[in-house]
C-alpha cells in the first residue's frame, strides 16, 4: 500500500471502483457531509466525465488518473480564484516534467505535451461572501492510454509520448505532492510566485500564430502574460489585448 506523503492533499482518499463523475461525487460530498480539507475523490472508470464548457471527458477505464480533489481555502477572495487553475496546471506540468517530459499550460488550464493535450481541468468553486468557500479540482491526466476516439482533436498521454508504463498510483501520489506544494503558495497569498511560474510554462507564449474570435474572425497575436485576474494578454496589432475565457479559439 502507499501512503501520500503530501501533508494533507490525499490525506484522506475515497477510492471509487466505477462513478459518474469525481467531481459530481465530490460535490455531493461536499453538500451532504463535511469531508476534510483536502479530500480526494479517485475512480479507475468515469461513466459519464465532465469537461469545461458541459463537454464530456473521455477516459479508458484504469489507464489513467481522473480524480478530484476537495478543497475549503478558507481566505481566497474571487478575483484571485484564477490562482486555483494555476496550481493545478503547476502541479500536473511539474509532474510531467518530473517524469522527463516538457509540457506546457495551454491557458487556462490544459496541459500539453508538444502539440497535444494531455490532461485536462475542471475547477467547481462554492462561493460565500465573496470568498471560495470550497473548490473542487478535477484533473484528468492521460498516462497509459494508447488509443483515443478519432472523434478527439489531439489527445495524447505520457505513455504515447514517452513508450512507457506507469504505475497510476505513483503517478497519483507524486501528483497530489506536487499540487500541494503549489497549493502552499496560494494559502500563502504568494499569487506572483505562481503567476511567474505560471508563465514561463506557457504554450505559445511570445510567438506569432493564429486565433480564432467568437464571431469566427481569425487574426494573428502573440500570447504576451496573464493577468493576475486569469485573462491572456495578447499583442494583436501593436497593441496589447486582454481576452476573456471564451472569447477566443486556438488553432492547433
Ligand atoms: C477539460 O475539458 O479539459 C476538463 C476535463 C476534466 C476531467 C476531469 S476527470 C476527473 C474530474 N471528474 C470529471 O467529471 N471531470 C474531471
Amino acid at each position: 500500500m502507499i501512503f501520500a506523503s503530501a501533508l494533507f492533499i490525499g490525506h484522506n482518499i475515497v477510492r471509487l471502483e466505477t462513478v459518474n463523475s469525481t467531481n459530481d461525487y465530490a460535490l455531493k460530498l461536499l453538500t451532504d457531509e463535511n469531508p476534510a480539507d483536502g479530500t480526494v475523490v479517485t475512480a479507475v472508470q468515469q461513466t459519464q466525465g465532465r469537461g469545461q464548457y458541459g463537454s464530456t471527458w473521455a477516459s479508458q477505464a484504469a489507464h489513467n488518473l481522473t480524480l478530484s480533489i476537495i478543497l475549503r481555502p478558507k481566505q481566497l477572495p474571487i478575483q484571485r480564484q484564477f490562482a486555483l487553475s494555476m496550481v493545478t496546471a503547476l502541479a500536473v506540468r511539474s509532474l510531467c516534467q518530473s517524469y522527463h517530459v516538457e509540457a506546457k499550460i495551454k491557458w487556462p488550464n490544459d496541459i500539453y505535451i508538444k502539440r497535444k493535450k494531455t490532461a485536462g481541468i475542471l475547477i467547481q468553486n462554492g462561493i460565500m461572501k465573496q470568498q471560495i468557500s470550497s473548490s473542487v479540482i478535477g484533473i484528468g491526466l492521460n498516462v497509459n492510454q494508447t488509443d483515443f476516439d478519432p472523434s478527439l482533436p489531439n489527445p495524447t498521454s505520457l505513455s504515447l509520448e514517452t513508450g512507457q508504463t506507469y504505475d497510476l498510483e505513483v503517478i497519483q501520489k507524486e501528483l497530489l505532492e506536487h499540487f500541494e506544494r503549489f497549493y502552499l503558495d496560494l494559502l500563502a497569498a504568494s499569487y506572483e510566485v505562481l503567476r511567474e511560474q505560471y508563465l514561463v510554462a506557457l504554450f505559445q507564449k511570445d510567438v506569432v500564430r493564429s486565433y480564432q474570435r467568437q464571431d469566427g474572425g481569425i487574426f494573428n497575436g502573440i500570447i504576451r502574460s496573464v493577468t493576475i485576474q486569469g485573462k491572456l494578454c495578447m499583442e494583436v496589432d501593436d497593441q496589447i489585448e486582454e481576452i476573456d475565457l471564451k472569447d477566443i479559439k486556438y488553432i492547433i
